[in-house]
């Protein structure tokens, strides 16, 4: 059974990516430091697969920790590597704490890799990389643009290192460029956990439903798009997890003859905030208490994937639409408010 390093597992992708693992065979452990994630959500992981999942609170910036996980699992197969910071807006306050974090971390796991000889590694990117595209829908050979963000270079700057790291070591390298994952695990037993204000859309619809929020701001609907609102690339986050399966089988069964491979992990369809608000109060029988604000400084306008290159090569299908991710989502955030002390209560000891 090939043993499976998942940094960052107790986060939103890296939890529905344990669960896929872990239902298509694979042994996995994660190592998260809990800085931005929930260690309760492995329970939930567990309820779903049976498996108790081992993970190492370990900052992957400190080297000797990060070695030690290693020297202590010398049959690790493969690494997914989703540990750092995500807020676009966070790192535009905070880019030297984005750069530290994001880097410093990817580097001491490449130098274990290194010293290990770990055969396969898989990337957390982002489609965040493209920039604002002058072409839409973007394939992964659509040249990246300047980065909106600090966290956006970090993506950038870590696929480059990644890189050059493979051309001159035996591991093969997978980057997966996500678009917007969204929703929630069927069984809605695992989710999305945002700590504080929700920045991303789909919590901040689902946290005005439940009345959380007040009410929701649409940023902008003067965009040159059909509504008027910003197009994006919505897929469900299960979708997602299965991805780095099928990428990490991909490596495994050695049906590549590149050192690093890039695939585009979007839906294929392009959705305006407008639409995915429709798509929500359909499913959820509810009229959203929304305003048109003012545009979000560094929004993308319009991008979506053209994903044919993982579906023909994965063999990647896509099971969930547009109405399961708001459904999921929806039934997930009904479930965290029952549970809301719970929840709460082990968040605030993470702030
Ligand atoms: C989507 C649209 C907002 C909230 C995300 C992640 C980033 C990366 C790419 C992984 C935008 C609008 C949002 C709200 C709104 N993911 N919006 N009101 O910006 O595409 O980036 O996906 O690497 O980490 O942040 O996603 O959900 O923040 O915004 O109108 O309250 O929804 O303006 O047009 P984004 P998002």
């Amino acid at each position: 059974m090939s043993k499976i390093l998942v940094t960052g597992g107790c986060g939103y992708i890296g939890s529905h990516t344990l669960v896929d693992l872990v239902e298509n065979g694979f042994e996995v452990i994660s190592v998260d430091n809990n800085s931005r994630s929930n260690p309760l959500i492995l329970d939930g992981v567990e309820r779903i697969t049976g498996k108790k999942i081992k993970n190492y609170k370990v900052d992957l910036c400190n080297f000797d920790d990060t070695y030690a996980i290693f020297q202590e699992n010398e049959d690790i197969t493969g690494i997914i590597h989703f540990a750092a910071f995500k807020s676009v807006g966070e790192s535009v306050a905070h880019p030297i704490m984005y750069f530290e974090n994001n880097l410093n971390s990817l580097l001491n796991l490449l130098k274990c890799v290194q010293e290990f000889k770990v055969p396969y590694f898989v990337f957390s990117s982002s489609c965040t990389v493209y920039g604002n595209p002058d072409v839409i829908p973007v394939t992964e050979n659509t040249p990246p643009k300047p980065a909106e963000s600090p966290y956006g270079y970090t993506k950038q700057m870590g696929e480059q290192i990644i890189s050059e790291f493979s051309k001159v070591n035996p591991t093969q390298c997978i980057l997966l460029r996500y678009f917007n994952p969204v929703g929630a695990h069927p069984s809605i037993q695992i989710g999305e956990l945002p700590i504080g204000k929700p920045a991303n859309l789909v919590p901040a619809i689902t946290q005005t439903a439940i009345g959380k929020l007040p009410q929701m701001q649409v940023w902008g609907n003067d965009y040159d798009t059909r509504d008027g609102s910003c197009l994006r690339d919505y897929i469900h986050v299960s979708d997602i997890a299965h991805a780095h399966t099928l990428a990490l089988q991909y490596l495994i069964d050695g049906r590549t003859m590149k050192s690093c491979e890039v695939f585009n992990l979007g839906s294929g369809n392009g959705v305006t905030v407008l639409e995915a608000i429709k798509a929500f109060e359909k499913v959820s029988g509810q009229q959203l208490n929304y305003v048109i604000g003012p545009r979000r400084p560094g929004d993308v306008v319009a991008i979506y994937a053209n994903n044919e290159y993982a579906v023909t090569e994965l063999g990647w299908h896509i099971r969930f639409d547009l109405e399961d991710m708001m459904d999921t989502a929806w039934k997930w955030e009904q479930h965290v408010k029952q549970d809301e002390s719970f929840f709460h209560r082990q968040n605030a000891k993470l702030n």
